[in-house]
């Protein structure tokens, strides 16, 4: 199974896709992970990408989909992965449908989860982030233990583009570049939508039946 998330910034496309790794067996490829890791590990990547990630902007397409070629080549994607975030421009989009004809690949589906401008900007303020990948909120998903990673131990911390500042600056980014790709894959027949303000597992459950699974 091949999946493309879209959504805006606090959609749920990172805590969906984890829902939907576990279950559909393929991997969680977030690039917007990827980017952090290297700027937590100070990579030559890291650096040249850290002061676009704080100002809510996007990575060169061309950067980008070289990062995605590289990591859809290893082997755990054989059977299919997961993409939150990715692609998040047309010209994106466009550089990964040529690169899917040229392995004689398709996308399965692309869910796009939806949510308001109002009700991202009040929910980020409540995510916390642990560095193992696992990902909370203070009201709707909390960890068992305040502060602390129920899977780890490890202490919760806020991202660094959770300020309402750039959380605003992303919401602009996404409508300008990315939900033109709604027509995109609409055009292409893989749309399916889903309603990002329901709770988690009602979202995951809608998922799961337009996929045709059992949740
Ligand atoms: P990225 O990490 O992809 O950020 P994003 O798309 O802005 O999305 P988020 O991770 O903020 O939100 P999400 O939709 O995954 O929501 P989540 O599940 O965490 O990208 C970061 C940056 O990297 C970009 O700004 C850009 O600079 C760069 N980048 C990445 N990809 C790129 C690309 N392709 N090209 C160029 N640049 C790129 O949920 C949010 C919170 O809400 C959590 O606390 C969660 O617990 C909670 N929550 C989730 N669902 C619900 C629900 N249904 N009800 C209540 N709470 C919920």
């Amino acid at each position: 199974m091949r999946l493309i998330l879209l959504g805006p910034p606090g959609a749920g496309k990172g805590t969906q896709a984890a829902l939907l790794s576990g279950a559909l067996k393929v991997p969680h490829i977030s690039t917007g992970d990827i980017f952090r890791s290297n700027i937590k590990r100070q990579t030559e990547l890291g650096k040249m990408v850290s002061g676009i990630l704080e100002s809510g902007g996007l990575v060169p397409d061309d950067l980008t989909c070289k990062i995605v070629k590289d990591r859809l080549m290893k082997d755990d994607c054989h059977d299919g992965f997961i993409l939150d975030g990715f692609p998040r421009t047309l010209p994106q989009a466009e550089m990964f449908e040529k690169m899917l004809d040229e392995n004689n690949q398709r996308i399965d589906a692309v869910i796009n989860i939806t949510a308001n401008d109002a009700v991202i900007v009040k929910r980020m303020s409540g995510r916390r982030m642990c560095s193992c990948g696992k990902v909370y909120h203070m009201v709707s998903h909390p960890p068992k233990k305040e502060g602390i990673c129920d899977f780890c131990g490890s202490p919760l911390y806020i991202r660094d583009d959770d300020r309402e500042e750039t959380v605003i600056s992303r919401l602009k980014t996404y409508h300008d570049q990315t939900s033109p790709l709604i027509g995109f894959y609409s055009r292409r027949g893989l749309i399916i939508e889903v309603d990002g303000d329901k709770p988690i597992k009602d979202t995951y459950e809608e998922i799961m039946a337009a996929l045709g699974r059992k949740a």
